[in-house]
């Protein structure tokens, strides 16, 4: 009896370390995939100083960093852009539609990166 409560207990720990280490591996995959897909027109660190960005590109890539500006956004709206290109959102074709490269989920981590890299929560609603 205390034996299989035991094994229960211990299963149950094992379970929740396992989820542990997939939100930790979520997380470290946005970032993964930032740097891939996002940083060579929003900089690695988010500032739209991306090697990409030369004197003639036409408009700059928003700065992540930028709280003001990252609040008017809200986490709906930078799902639709990073979907659909800048154009859905009345923005820069310079901004590319990622729908087709990216999964659903992969979206939404990038929505939480880019939220900690403005430290804002961004337009409620
Ligand atoms: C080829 C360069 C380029 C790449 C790659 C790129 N972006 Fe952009 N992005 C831009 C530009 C330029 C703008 C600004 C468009 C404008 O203001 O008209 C922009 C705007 C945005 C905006 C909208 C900000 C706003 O104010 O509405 C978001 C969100 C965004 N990018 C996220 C991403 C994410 C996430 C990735 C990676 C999956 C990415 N971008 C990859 C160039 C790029």
């Amino acid at each position: 009896m205390m034996k299989s409560a035991n094994a229960i207990l211990a299963g149950l720990t094992l379970l929740g370390l396992a989820s542990w280490v997939q939100a930790g591996a979520l997380a470290a995959d946005a970032e993964t995939t930032f740097k891939f897909y996002c940083a060579q027109c929003h900089g690695l660190g988010g500032k739209g100083d991306g090697p990409n960005v030369t004197k003639n590109f036409p408009v700059s890539p928003r700065n992540f960093t930028n709280a003001k500006e990252m609040n008017k956004l809200s986490d709906a709206d930078i799902k639709n852009v990073v979907l659909d290109g800048g154009p859905a959102a009345s923005k820069s074709p310079m901004m590319p539609p990622w729908g087709k490269t990216l999964t659903g989920p992969q979206v939404d981590g990038l929505v939480k990166h880019l939220r900690k890299l403005c430290k804002c929560k961004g337009k409620q609603g």
